[in-house]
Formats: C-alpha cells, sequence, structure tokens
C-alpha cells in the first residue's frame, strides 16, 4: 500500500500491465488505464482480446507479467500484487461463466456467498440478502431450488451473489450474454440502480453496443490487449468519424485503425494525398 492520505477520485489506476500466457501470448499488452469512482467503464473487444484476463488480474485470480494496478479505498490505495485481500474486502466480480447452486434456493445461494466471502455479521448478511431479493426483483421465488429457474432468473441471483458483500467496485462480465430480452433488461436495470442509486464503481464487458451507450460512462475497446480507444461513446463517434459505436468498433477490430495511433498517422497520410491530389 501507499500514497496514503492522497485521496483523489480515482478508482482504479492500471500501469503499464501486461499478461503473457505460456511464452508468447500477449493477452494484454501494456495495458494502462484509470477509472474514476462512480463511474460505469464498458471494456468491448472482439473474442480473445483480453476483457476477461484483465478482469481477472484486477481481481487477484492471475498474477500480470508485469505492470501492477492499484484500487482505492478512503483514501488509500492497494496494489495488486500486495493487498489484493483488501481488494477483494471493496471488490467482487460476477465471472463469465458463473454458475449457480442448482440445488439452494435462490436465498441461500446469496445467503452462503455472504457468509464465506463477506465481512459481514450473520444478521447483517441476512439484511443484505432480503435488501437484494427485492433488488433483483425475485421476491416470492426466494425459496425455491435455483434448477427451476430460467437463464434471466439464475443471472439476477449470479448478480445479487456478487453484490452481497456490498462492494465499492463491481466487475461484470459479460452479465447479459446469454440470457433473453427480458432477463437482460433487468440486468441493465440493476446495472443502472447500482451506478445511479448506490455510487458504486462498475466495470462490465459486453458485446451488445446498444448496452454500452444506454449504460456506461466511458469505454475501452480492446484489441489484442491493447486499449485501441478510450472516450464517452460520443466522444469516439466525434474522434474518428463514425456515425455510430459500432463503426468505431468495426473499423478499430478490422484492422482500419488498429490502434488511435496507427489511425491517426494513416488519417495524415490521407490528408497529405488529398492536398497533393487537390493541388494537380
Ligand atoms: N488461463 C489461460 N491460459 C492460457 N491462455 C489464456 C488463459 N486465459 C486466457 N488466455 C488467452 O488470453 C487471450 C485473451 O483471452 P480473454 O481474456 O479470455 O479474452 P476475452 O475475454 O476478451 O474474450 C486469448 O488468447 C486466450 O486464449
Ligand atoms: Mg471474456
Amino acid at each position: 500500500m501507499d500514497c496514503k492520505g492522497d485521496y483523489r477520485l480515482e478508482m482504479l489506476q492500471i500501469n503499464n500491465l501486461t499478461k503473457i500466457f505460456g511464452r508468447k501470448n500477449i493477452a494484454l499488452d501494456n495495458l494502462s488505464l484509470t477509472i474514476q469512482k462512480g463511474e460505469v467503464f464498458g471494456l468491448l473487444g472482439p473474442n480473445g482480446a483480453g476483457k476477461t484476463t484483465l478482469i481477472r488480474l484486477l481481481i487477484g485470480l492471475i498474477k500480470p507479467t508485469s505492470g501492477t494496478a492499484k484500487i482505492s479505498y478512503n483514501g488509500e490505495y492497494y496494489d495488486i500484487h500486495e493487498d489484493i485481500m483488501k481488494i477483494r474486502e471493496r471488490a467482487s466480480m460476477l465471472p463469465q461463466e458463473a454458475q449457480v447452486y442448482e440445488q439452494l434456493t435462490a436465498r441461500e445461494n446469496i445467503l452462503y456467498y455472504g457468509q464465506i466471502y463477506g465481512n459481514m455479521t450473520d444478521e447483517e448478511v441476512k439484511n443484505r440478502t432480503e435488501e437484494l431479493i427485492d433488488l433483483i426483483g425475485l421476491r416470492g421465488r426466494e425459496n425455491d431450488l435455483c434448477k427451476e429457474f430460467s437463464g434471466g432468473m439464475k443471472r439476477k441471483v449470479l448478480v445479487a451473489r456478487a453484490l452481497v458483500m456490498d462492494p465499492d467496485l463491481v466487475f461484470l462480465d459479460e452479465p447479459t450474454t446469454g440470457i433473453d430480452i427480458l432477463g437482460a433488461r433487468t440486468v441493465r436495470n440493476i446495472i443502472k440502480k447500482l451506478a445511479k442509486d448506490m455510487h458504486k464503481t462498475i466495470i462490465l464487458t459486453t458485446h451488445d453496443l446498444s448496452e454500452v451507450g444506454e449504460l456506461c460512462d466511458r469505454v475501452g475497446i480492446l484489441v489484442k490487449g491493447k486499449l485501441a480507444a478510450v472516450g464517452t461513446p460520443v466522444e469516439l463517434e466525434e474522434k474518428f468519424q463514425k456515425a455510430g459505436l459500432e463503426d468505431v468498433f468495426i473499423g478499430l477490430t478490422t484492422g482500419e485503425g488498429v490502434i488511435e495511433e496507427d489511425f491517426l498517422k494513416q488519417k495524415k497520410k490521407q490528408s497529405l494525398f488529398s492536398r497533393i491530389l487537390k493541388r494537380r
């Protein structure tokens, strides 16, 4: 831990984070990024871009090859190398492949997680579980076994489980992938509530571009382990002169401008050409 007392609004500072799997699979390539407290940050990128790897590094499930990240709580910074247990007290993750315990009820699934992972008394876990059952809209079904639930209902239970220890920072890895339209909308509404009413900092990955526009304050587009662009959806459209985020995404991921500097260089070249052509 360092920077004691140096309170700023940053929640997360990622500095030159690199993760190489095996000898040469560079999943994350020297990534730096700052995320503000209360921000909803969307990570976009094609499959294999490194989104899950980034989240797993930040919550300490894997170790970086180099670089670091610090998470700030109440004016103190905690480093992923040294203070991962402290980080886990205030940050939680909904993994991409998470599964509910089918043989437990919705309530038991949430309670169980609170008892294992939280730093709370049994009474606090119980109260928190009841709040979350209301938040996810499963009141009335809380005593039913999860094996009887639809995919969307299970996902809601998983979201609740990730929130039971009342984290400041929440990582949601593809929270709406693979569930129906209604289930996805409920999960999006929960995320909005978390951000707006509960002032959580949320980092989510998604393939749904309309979701990004609806939920995210800022977006980072990850391509081959590098951040190709960061900004608000509107800023990115303006910067890359595209009509929508989908065009920005496709442009950046198909090689029309793989990283920002390349894109700008390309633009400069183009304007040079057009000037030469105009002179003729
Ligand atoms: N545990 C692992 N062992 C080896 N390679 C991995 C592991 N996890 C991820 N990778 C590799 O890292 C890259 C990024 O993967 P991932 O972070 O899962 O991408 P995304 O979540 O953006 O789809 C891929 O090339 C993937 O094969
Ligand atoms: Mg992933």
